[in-house]
């Protein structure tokens, strides 16, 4: 480039913010986050919806009895991978009741006490922020074939460009180390566990309801 070429350039790289000094709002908040692990939907994915989907999965319209279970307020936020939050992305959640069994015609564990008074799946739009709240019970831990699954919440999370299946799991459970699910994710990734599987559990902590856990888990969707 000659130097009248470059000093031309250098003029329109300035008149559209280009040149030394300028970053753009979203470069300055370009965060790197780490995307949350794609995982599948598992064989229990209410493809029957249940008639309720609002976002107190512990109470059923004129259900006398609350679901039984330690209650815990799930929250957390959509964001892109820069760190921007995801406004009204669409989130839905599944997870067995607090003895370990799904409201799915598929789980067939008749062992494992179902709870009619859960009702294990919700469907709500995040917030202008990307914040979303959930009040559930603390999921049971449930066989699968020869290991147990240890206590998880199943998402499926639509942005605005960008579609996640994925799970959270409750952090310090003793059957994390032998659940094989964790061993692999969809691109065949290994242990050790990533951090952003894991909810930050704070006992006694919700803001909705006295006594009952906090829950935060943030899910970062690749581009938002
Ligand atoms: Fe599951």
């Amino acid at each position: 480039m000659s130097n009248t070429s470059r000093r031309a350039w250098l003029m329109q790289a300035a008149a559209l913010g280009l040149g030394a000094g300028f970053v753009s709002p979203r470069l300055a908040s370009a965060a790197t986050l780490e995307p949350s692990w794609p995982m599948d939907l598992g064989p229990f994915y209410p493809v029957e919806k249940p008639l309720e989907s609002d976002a107190d999965l512990t109470r059923l319209d004129g259900h006398a009895k609350r679901a039984q279970g330690q209650v815990v307020e799930l929250t957390g936020r959509i964001l892109a991978h820069d760190g921007t939050p995801v406004p009204r992305a669409k989130i839905e959640i599944w997870q067995a009741n607090s003895f370990g069994r799904y409201h799915h015609h598929g789980d067939g564990h008749d062992t494992i006490q179902p709870d009619p008074d859960f009702q294990g799946y919700a469907l709500q739009e995040a917030d202008d922020q990307g914040r979303f709240r959930f009040l559930t019970v603390k999921p049971g831990a449930y066989p699968a074939g020869s290991f147990m699954r240890s206590p998880h919440v199943h998402f499926d999370v639509q942005g605005r460009y960008t579609r996640l299946v994925t799970q959270m799991y409750y952090p310090n459970e003793p059957l994390l180390g032998q659940d094989k699910v964790l061993k692999h994710d969809l691109f065949g990734h290994t242990n050790p566990m990533p951090a952003n599987i894991f909810g930050a559990l704070t006992p006694g902590g919700s803001t909705l309801e006295p006594g009952a856990a906090l829950c935060r888990f943030d899910i970062v969707l690749g581009d938002g």
